[in-house]
């Protein structure tokens, strides 16, 4: 057995915690808080949050707002998406931004294209401040409403948290929410809002260390019909 080399790319403290961002044997990691956020082992599920999202809005121009840059693998797959205008990202680490600029997040190693902004703030307040504003909200701020980053962030997932998320869409915008477990719950909670139509919860196998895991993704659509041009 031989340890395997830890190349630390950035450490920073600040009003929400330590954020350490390094590359072990190959594989970025990202820790929030103390909390392994993320690491980029296997992407598929970051990704399919805007795939799986998009795949579900109708027409052009869309505006994305993501909760959460992480290694920026969700926003960089939004912005791929050509019927996408911009994409914000909200996230609490205001190091994250630097270190996407800089070209060290695996999911945007280019840094930060022209049609995407990082703006540094909590996404429950990006939310409440903008109503009817986005054709999809994506949250992946925590590894699951069952196994939170911060805790501040369980609000996020309780039905008054959730009603102003939907209230930020667009009509006929689409909420989408990753967990790294099953969350049938979260998708009872949806479909007992008033004004949400369409609520899914989606199972997406993962294999990590030869062990399967499901992941899941869960999107509800708030109600009215889209605005802008069809599909
Ligand atoms: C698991 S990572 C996101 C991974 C991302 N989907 C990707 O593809 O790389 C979670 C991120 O959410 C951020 N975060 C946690 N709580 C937040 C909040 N309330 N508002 C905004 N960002 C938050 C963390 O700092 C972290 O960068």
């Amino acid at each position: 057995m031989f340890d395997e080399e830890v190349l630390e790319l950035g450490r920073v403290s600040g009003a929400h915690g330590e954020v350490v961002l390094r590359r072990r044997g190959g594989v970025t990691e990202l820790i929030v808080d103390g909390v392994f956020a993320m690491d980029d082992v296997d992407t598929t599920t970051e990704r399919a949050l805007a795939t799986e999202t998009l795949a579900r809005c109708t027409g052009e121009g869309l505006r994305v707002l993501v909760g959460g840059l992480g290694l920026g693998w969700t926003a960089a797959t939004a912005l791929a998406d050509p019927r996408v205008a911009d994409v914000e990202v909200a996230e609490l680490q205001p190091a994250l931004a630097g270190w996407a600029a800089d070209g060290l997040l695996p999911g945007l190693p280019g840094g930060l294209p022209d049609r995407l902004r990082v703006c540094t703030a909590d996404v429950a307040d990006v939310v409440a401040g903008s109503p009817g504003t986005w054709d999809a909200v994506l949250l992946d701020v925590d590894n699951g409403p069952a196994f939170l980053v911060h805790q501040a962030n369980a609000g996020l997932y309780e039905p008054a948290g959730l009603a102003t998320t939907l209230a930020a869409l667009r009509p006929g915008g689409v909420l989408a929410v990753w967990s790294s477990d099953p969350m049938p719950e979260l998708a009872d909670r949806l479909a007992a809002l008033p004004g949400t139509t369409d609520v899914e919860h989606q199972l997406l196998p993962v294999e990590r260390d030869g062990r399967r895991f499901d992941y899941a993704i869960v999107t509800a659509r708030a109600a009215g019909q889209p605005s802008r041009g069809g599909s």
